[in-house]
C-alpha cells in the first residue's frame, strides 16, 4: 500500500458510535498516517462486509448487533475469536478479511495495570459476549474463575466452553465468600447511573473490580467499589487498550496511548 494513499478504517453498529472515531484520528493525526476512521451505521452485516470489499476498507470495528452474525462471511478468523464465538474487528489483507476480538485483550491489559492474574480467583458476572471474551482471558492468564449470571442456562453454557465453575444466578453472589478479581460484564448501569448487580456487600478492601460498561465512566458500581476501597477499573480503560491493539492490528505500528486516551476521555463527555 503506497504511504501517500488514503485508508479508510471505521466501525460498523446499529448504533454508530463517536468514541472509536476520536481514539483512531487522534491516533493517525499524531502519528502523520494517512488514515481516516469513519463510523456507519449498518443494520445489514452482510452487505457491511461486501462494502469492506468493495471499497477496500482497512479495518472495522465491529459492535452491536454484527458481532455473531459477521463471522460467517470473513476469509479467516483468528483462533481466539473463534474460540470466544465473536468477532470486533476486522482486518483486511489485501481483499482478504480476518476477524479477531479484541475485547479480551483490553480487559487482561487493563487488570494487568492493576494485578497480576496467574493464580488468582476471579468472579465474573454475566454471559454474553463480553463475559466470553474475558472468561477467555482469564483462563488464558491461568485464573480461577467462578461465573454468575441472571439466565442459569446462559451460564451454565459459558462456563462449560470454558471449562470453568458455574456459581449459578445473581442471588448466589451475595453468598461468595472470597475472590481477588471481580468483573461486572453485564450491561446493567450502561447509561443507568444508579443501577449495579454487584451487592455492596461483596466489594471488599484491596480487591480489583472491573466494570465493562464505560457510560457513564464512574458507574455506580465503580463509584461503591472505591468507596468500600476497592482497586476499580473503569470500563474506559478496557476500551482505549482494546482500540490501542485495533490501531495497532490496522497500521501495524505501536499506539499512541495517551493520544487514544484523552481523545475517548474528551469524547466520552459529550455521549455520557
Ligand atoms: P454483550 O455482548 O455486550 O455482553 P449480551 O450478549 O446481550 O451483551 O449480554 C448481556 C449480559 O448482561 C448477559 O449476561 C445478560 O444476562 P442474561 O444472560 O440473563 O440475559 C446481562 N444482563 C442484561 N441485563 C440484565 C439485567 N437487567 N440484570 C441482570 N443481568 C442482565
Amino acid at each position: 500500500m503506497p504511504k501517500s494513499v488514503p485508508v479508510l478504517c471505521g466501525s460498523i453498529a446499529s448504533r454508530p458510535s463517536v468514541l472509536g472515531v476520536a481514539m483512531h484520528n487522534a491516533a493517525y493525526k499524531a502519528m502523520g498516517l494517512p488514515f481516516t476512521y469513519v463510523a456507519f451505521g449498518i443494520e445489514n452485516t452482510r452487505e457491511a462486509v461486501l462494502a469492506m470489499r468493495y471499497l477496500g476498507i482497512r479495518g472495522l470495528g465491529v459492535s452491536m448487533p454484527h458481532k455473531i452474525e459477521i463471522m460467517q462471511y470473513l476469509d479467516a478468523l483468528d483462533e481466539i475469536a473463534a474460540k470466544i464465538g465473536a468477532v470486533n474487528t476486522v482486518v483486511n489483507d489485501g481483499g482478504r478479511l480476518t476477524g479477531y476480538n479484541t475485547d479480551w485483550i483490553g480487559a487482561m491489559r487493563a487488570l494487568e495495570e492493576k494485578i497480576d492474574i496467574a493464580g488468582k480467583r476471579s468472579v465474573v458476572v454475566g454471559a454474553g459476549g463480553a463475559a466470553r471474551a474475558i472468561v477467555y482471558g482469564l483462563v488464558s492468564k491461568q485464573s480461577q474463575v467462578t461465573v454468575y449470571n441472571r439466565t442459569i442456562r446462559k451460564g451454565e453454557k459459558l462456563a462449560e466452553d470454558f471449562g470453568v465453575r458455574f456459581g449459578g444466578g445473581l442471588a448466589e453472589l451475595s453468598s461468595i465468600k472470597d475472590y481477588d478479581i471481580l468483573v461486572n460484564a453485564t450491561s446493567v448501569g450502561f447509561n443507568a447511573p444508579e443501577e449495579s448487580v454487584i451487592p455492596s456487600s461483596l466489594l471488599r478492601e484491596g480487591k480489583v473490580v472491573l466494570d465493562v460498561v464505560f457510560i457513564p465512566p464512574r458507574t455506580k458500581l465503580i463509584q461503591d467499589a472505591e468507596s468500600r476501597g476497592c482497586i476499580a477499573i473503569s470500563g474506559i480503560r478496557m476500551l482505549v487498550h482494546q482500540a490501542v491493539y485495533q490501531f495497532e492490528l490496522y497500521t501495524a505500528k505501536q499506539a499512541p496511548f495517551e493520544v487514544m486516551e484523552k481523545a475517548l476521555l474528551e469524547a466520552i463527555r459529550t455521549v455520557a
